[in-house]
């Protein structure tokens, strides 16, 4: 009998945030149990699944497809220059379920001598924490919605499986931005933030800003922002005119552009979640129809509205078994990997989201 109940180590503050569902066949999912889960995603957020270690890729991705039938790519743009393609590797009989992950695999799920890459705050941050302090202390990477950002909607929701998670140690995330703050964490966790919660810790005044604004997103987004350093947060990147110019990055079309709401609506609840990708943003939107495009300014806006719930009390940081499957909100979520791990590390995810069918839903 499928049961839900309160999610361990829910964040303190975050009310209603993530559940657990026990005793639940994804490989053959009915339509009511399919039903009792979209209900609990949209009220919670986010859930985890024990205890998989056999599903299928094909149930994965099946279950990611249900939340938005007419999809069916993966929800992130794999054209980008650089080495990020180095960070896509989809497993062949179900492409759009990719690999992440960290180290060298012989063999896995039909691929072989593979190397995945978990990103590591040293090759992104501009203030690193020390080598001989790196296996004690680390940093969230950067908090981000899944999503392509440029010519794909993002995806609805997102699943990730933990398939082999590195044991050993725990590891303190420094949030070092002058509050002191820290947050215990496993090693090479995800990270979670509610948007909702997000979105209702604001004062009426920025609510109503939020209610009333849109985030324009760079063209090939991430291309553009990488060779700037993030903030020690995880939550900002610094303005110091090292984005990537335009004549430097892959064609632009600018038909494919985004330009999409601040806010977007729970399709279950009706509630608002502060859904802005802090890094990839451009320019803001104003009601009256005038543009911030300030870059400084622009990202200074979101840090202030997004910075107060990424605190400890909100977060929510996964402490990964293997076999477990998160299934999160992808509209009502901001997320991070977190963790510096060795080189002998290893640690294997299967991640799947599928680039929406039609754009989130504003106010
Ligand atoms: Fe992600």
């Amino acid at each position: 009998m499928l049961s839900i109940r309160p999610l361990k180590h829910a964040p303190r503050s975050a009310v209603d945030f993530g559940v657990t569902i026990d005793n639940i066949d994804l490989e053959n999912l009915t339509d009511d149990d399919f039903a009792i889960i979209r209900d609990a995603l949209y009220n919670h957020h986010l859930i985890l699944f024990k205890n998989l270690p056999n599903l299928s890729p094909k149930a994965q991705y099946e279950l990611t497809k249900r939340f938005d039938p007419s999809s069916e790519a993966y929800g992130h743009d794999k054209t980008c220059s650089h080495d990020m393609h180095k960070f896509f590797m989809g497993v062949p009989d179900q492409p759009q379920v990719q690999i992440k992950g960290h180290g060298f695999v012989d063999s896995f799920m039909g691929l072989h001598n593979i190397k995945l890459w978990h990103p590591h705050h040293r090759n992104s941050h501009r203030e690193v924490i020390p080598e001989d302090k790196s296996d004690a202390y680390t940093r969230f990477n950067r908090w981000h919605i899944d999503a392509a950002l440029y010519d794909l909607n993002p995806p609805k929701v997102t699943t990730l499986m933990a398939v082999k998670v590195p044991q050993g140690r725990r590891q303190t995330v420094l949030y070092d931005d002058g509050s002191g703050e820290e947050l215990d964490a496993s090693l090479a966790t995800t990270a979670f933030i509610s948007g909702e919660n997000m979105f209702n810790m604001l004062s009426p005044q920025d609510q109503e800003f939020v209610r009333t604004s849109k985030a324009e997103y760079a063209p090939h987004p991430f291309n553009w922002c990488k060779p700037a350093k993030v903030h020690p947060t995880g939550l900002s990147i610094y303005t110091e005119g090292l984005e990537m110019p335009e004549s430097e990055l892959p064609p632009i079309d600018p038909s494919k552009i985004q330009i999409l709401p601040m806010a977007w609506k729970n399709p279950v609840t009706g509630k608002l979640s502060l859904q802005v990708h802090p890094s990839a943003i451009r320019k803001i939107h104003l009601e009256d129809g005038s543009i911030i495009d300030n870059l400084k300014q622009v990202r200074d806006v979101i840090y202030c509205l997004q910075r107060p719930a990424i605190s400890p009390q909100y977060v929510y940081a996964h402490d990964w078994e293997e076999g477990d499957m998160v299934l999160f909100n992808n509209h009502g979520v901001l997320h991070t990997v977190v963790g510096s791990l060795r080189p002998d590390d290893i640690r294997i995810f299967r991640q799947c989201n599928l680039a929406g069918s039609e754009p989130p839903e504003g106010p």
